[in-house]
């Protein structure tokens, strides 16, 4: 097929006959490996092509998106149109753009929030340079880049000598206790370390937190069927890596959570009645400890088996607070619960957990409060309860409730988009103070564990 530009008119025709005969196949993208007139909720993709190609196609992650293809009419100006390329390219985390009006062609790379032009070629060019465009964002170019990343993205990873486990924990309710598991488990991650989140709470709210929860209907799903429960119920089979799931679009990069369900509420008589279902956990944890640098266990707010199996498993503890009266009274109860689980763990050779202290959360960011009650309430839990306080604190914005409850319309359905609060911040700077408090946290953490 020729290129010839004098015969596209109108947007239609740079579609078909530009991009469809003459673009793609040069480009080395058969028929099945894109896509026209692709909809992720509001976002229209004139065409979509994927150098790595999982079928059937699903919006879950398993397919990389590699290249979106944005057609404009012969007559159109392309930089009135970057605007919204650059939208499509960091919402839907796609790498590589190009917009062309047939006469023209660009191409663009995505790094982080941004688009930069990587190439730009215009008339005859278009044709007698189309070898460039293709080593930039070709099948097979595109095909080795997305798989160097993988293997680079291991590589870069930072890893320690052991695996450390830390529990979240407080039975109060309401505290915190989820919203600060997944946010700690994306900042950990997003500093290179290898992570994974384990929900312990049949409340499944870091499930539903980390966008794991897809489907309207239960039967389309297999959280029931395959969850923490199944990892705790025996010692033969149901191995971490045949649990855990990928947190896609939550957090990039993404990482690794065990789910719950509400039916671990009905498990519980089960694994009441056998005694090692209180360290299956620590075994197949310990089958990962390479795999791993922090393992995060999200837990309910009762004294249940699953809280004292987070404690007997875990390393390191993390109480978070709001500080208020209820909380407080709770944490007598707490202190007694650890201490019967730390006379469990001697049983098994294990140390004490490890308290790294009274984590401030969801505090008012009142400049009274800050000034009179909450110095008061923070010297209460070093004083009368003798507790360790973090040094960061977690204040109560309302970006951190909202982000865990987006949503993406899909057709005409809308279907949870929980973000992290970092994902978040890339788009509404009302998350950026609450993603700091969140790095801040994990700053605090890697420097107790070391
Ligand atoms: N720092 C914060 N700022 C604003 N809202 C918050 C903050 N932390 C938590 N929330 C909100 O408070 C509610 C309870 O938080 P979360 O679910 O994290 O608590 P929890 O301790 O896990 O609760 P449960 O004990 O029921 O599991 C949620 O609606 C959450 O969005
Ligand atoms: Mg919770």
């Amino acid at each position: 097929m020729q290129f010839n530009p004098d015969l596209y008119r109108s947007e239609r025709d740079v579609e078909s006959k530009f991009i469809v005969s003459y673009l793609l196949p040069k480009l080395g993208y058969l028929p099945n490996s894109w896509y026209q007139e692709v909809a992720f909720g509001n976002i229209r993709l004139d065409f979509l092509a994927f150098a790595i190609q999982v079928l059937p196609f699903s919006f879950d992650g398993s397919n990389p998106l590699s290249l979106v293809i944005e057609a404009k009419s012969p007559k159109s100006k392309l930089d009135s149109h970057i605007p919204q390329l650059k939208k499509y390219l960091t919402s839907l985390r796609v790498d590589y753009g190009i917009l062309t009006n047939g006469k023209e062609l660009r191409v663009y790379e995505r790094t982080g929030k941004n688009i930069q032009a990587t190439l730009q070629l215009k008339e005859q060019d278009v044709y007698d340079r189309i070898e460039e465009v293709k080593l930039l964002v070709g099948r097979s170019s595109l095909k080795s880049k997305e798989l160097r990343t993988k293997v680079e993205d291991k590589n870069q990873n930072r890893s320690f000598q052991d695996m450390k486990v830390i529990a979240v924990y407080h039975n109060k309710g309401g505290v915190g206790k989820t919203t600060v598991s997944v946010n700690l488990a994306a900042a950990l991650r997003n500093k290179g370390y290898k992570v994974l989140l384990i929900d312990l709470d049949s409340q499944a709210n870091s499930t539903f937190a980390t966008g794991l929860v897809k489907f309207q209907f239960e039967e389309d799903d297999n959280l029931r069927d395959n969850n923490v429960f199944h990892v705790l119920e025996t010692g033969d089979f149901n191995f971490i890596p045949d649990v855990a799931r990928q947190s896609d679009y939550f957090n990039d990069p993404e990482f690794s959570i065990i789910p719950s369900h509400i039916s671990l509420i009905e498990g519980q008589y089960k694994l009441n009645q056998v005694k090692a279902s209180q360290t299956r956990l620590i075994k197949k944890l310990k089958r990962e400890e390479k795999k791993y640098d922090f393992v995060i266990i999200d837990t309910p707010p009762s004294r249940d088996i699953y809280a004292q199996v987070a404690i007997i498993s875990a390393n390191y503890l993390i109480i978070p607070s709001d500080l208020k009266p209820f909380a407080n009274q709770g944490l007598v109860s707490v202190q007694s619960f650890i201490k019967e689980i730390d006379e469990f763990r001697d049983s098994l050779g294990r140390s004490p957990i490890k308290l790294m202290g009274i984590l401030p959360s969801k505090i008012s960011t009142n400049a009274k409060f800050l000034a009179n009650t909450f110095p008061r309430q923070q010297e209460s839990i070093m004083n009368h309860y003798c507790l360790p306080l973090m040094d960061t604190i977690i204040y109560e914005r309302a970006a951190l409730s909202h982000c865990l409850n987006q949503t993406l319309l899909v057709g005409d359905l809308e279907v949870p988009d929980p973000k992290s609060i970092f994902e978040y911040a890339n788009s509404n700077a009302a998350a950026a103070q609450s993603a700091s408090e969140f790095e801040a946290l994990a700053e605090e953490v890697l420097k107790k564990v070391s």
